[in-house]
């Protein structure tokens, strides 16, 4: 069996069980992840769609010029549509979006304009009006205008919608989706509600977006927007594929939450993803509460991570937004100590002579030096051992003939999570050298206190 082309593969993506990040959330939660699409994301559907409505339309002809204003994944699903049927495409697209989705765009032959994020969408340098503008300009071309074609969301309720029945058997309670053009949601909601109106449907907004406070108080507040770091949903428009009389709740996420939640969906469960994803299972999260353990929740997956590895993915992006906090070192640990001096004991010092110390000086563990050499360890429980099997032979016996093994010594800048490889039952301290020279003992209370 294989496929006529690449646009056949679009579609039955697989719907997979989240486990440790949804290990909170009482109900089923099972992810129809998107980014199995040719394309990477879910926009391959309603672009293929777009397209071949407007050529049933007339709207386009053979070796026309496809326009659209993109983020970049209804550009990936257009463009691969053009480079098998033939067509020119044009994307304007904002300078907030990834520099890894333009190249992508550019990489299948696709010419990129990339207009200012922070101007009013009828300003002729916003992404929509040049769009607009070219299609006037150009002839033969077709401005998809995912926003308010509606054969972005009849591509859902064609698809999506049952996909996503077909898969749960009819079990789905809830759908979970973040809105940009209202696609997805709206085209999967109909088709959803239309087998089972019971089925609720929840969207994710972003802070800085119209959603939330048009559909719970019909009122477009313009006061609500302003610029965000998530990329694919909220709006400062109202496109005509949102139906928001399908829609039961609108959950808002912040920048952080999302960037922080779509970092752990790649590690905690194998599967690397979009900004908007993230901040769609963090929405999901804030919602757990309103879940039971019969309930079965959908949570659409819109794009693949690849598009984001020089930004959520990246560190110092991260940090750069204050979404991760600088890791705490070995050394802020030594810094944050209160009790800073090294207290060691001689190897040739006495069992009784080193309680009385441990006792006097209230602690628990110490290394044993030898000509200035950290040489072994004691603990409290090794000498009170000794001292009660022996008790009338702890005044000459030396303290380096019961000693254990020297606690490991770590680096100065090692991330204090790392100490967990070092530190366990039996090894209840390590050693740090700083910059001077000077010892450091690190027990777990001092790291306990420390965080
Ligand atoms: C990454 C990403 N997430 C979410 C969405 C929102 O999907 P829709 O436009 O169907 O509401 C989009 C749409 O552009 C997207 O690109």
């Amino acid at each position: 069996m294989y496929y006529n082309n690449i646009l056949e593969t679009i579609g039955n993506t697989p719907l997979i069980k989240l486990n440790k990040v949804a290990a909170d959330i009482p109900a089923l939660v099972l992810a129809k992840v998107e980014t199995f699409n040719p394309g990477h994301s879910i926009k391959d559907r309603m672009a293929l769609k777009m397209l071949e409505d407007g050529e049933k339309r007339g709207d386009i002809k053979p070796g026309g010029t496809i326009i659209e204003c993109t983020s970049g994944n209804t550009g990936m699903g257009l463009a691969l549509a053009a480079v098998v049927k033939g067509y020119r495409c044009i994307f304007t697209t904002s300078d907030k979006q990834s520099k890894e989705k333009f190249d992508m765009l550019r990489a299948l032959g696709a010419e990129v304009i990339v207009c200012p994020t922070n101007v009013e969408p009828d300003d002729p340098r916003s992404y929509y009006s040049v769009a607009e503008r070219l299609s006037k300009e150009i002839p033969n071309s077709y401005w998809c205008n995912q926003y308010d074609n509606l054969s972005n969301s009849q591509a859902h309720y064609e698809s999506t919608g049952p996909e996503i029945w077909k898969q749960t058997e009819g079990k789905i309670t809830h759908l979970i989706v973040g809105v940009g053009t209202g696609g997805t949601i709206s085209g999967t909601a109909r088709f959803l509600k239309e087998q089972n109106p019971d089925i609720k449907i929840w969207g994710v907004d972003t802070y800085g977006s119209v959603f939330k406070k048009y559909h719970e108080t019909g009122e477009f507040d313009e006061k609500e927007i302003y610029p965000y770091i998530t990329e694919g949903i909220g709006e400062d428009i109202l496109p005509k594929n949102v139906d928001f009389s399908l829609i039961d709740h609108f959950e808002k996420v912040t920048d952080k939450d999302g960037a922080i939640m779509t970092r752990r969906i790649a590690r905690e469960e194998g599967i690397m993803l979009g900004y908007s994803c993230g901040s769609a299972m963090a929405g999901l999260i804030q919602l757990k509460d309103r879940l039971t353990k019969d309930d079965v929740v959908v949570i659409i997956f819109h794009d693949h991570g690849s598009r984001y590895v020089g930004k959520l993915y990246n560190d110092e992006w991260m940090r750069e937004r204050g979404f991760i906090d600088e890791e705490l070192q070995v050394k802020d640990i030594i810094a944050k100590k209160e009790e800073k001096s090294f207290l060691s004991v001689s190897h040739d010092e006495t069992v009784r002579n080193v309680f009385n110390m441990m006792k006097d000086n209230d602690i628990s563990q110490m290394p044993v030096m030898k000509d200035g050499e950290i040489v072994g360890s004691i603990t409290e429980t090794a000498v009170l051992t000794f001292m009660l099997d022996n008790p009338l032979n702890n005044t000459e016996k030396t303290i380096g003939t019961i000693m254990g093994k020297a606690f490991p010594l770590v680096q100065e800048d090692l991330p204090y999570r790392q100490l967990s490889r070092y530190i366990d039952k039996k090894i209840p301290a390590v050693i740090a050298r700083d910059k001077a020279g000077t010892f450091h003992i690190l027990t777990k209370y001092d790291i306990i206190h420390a965080v």
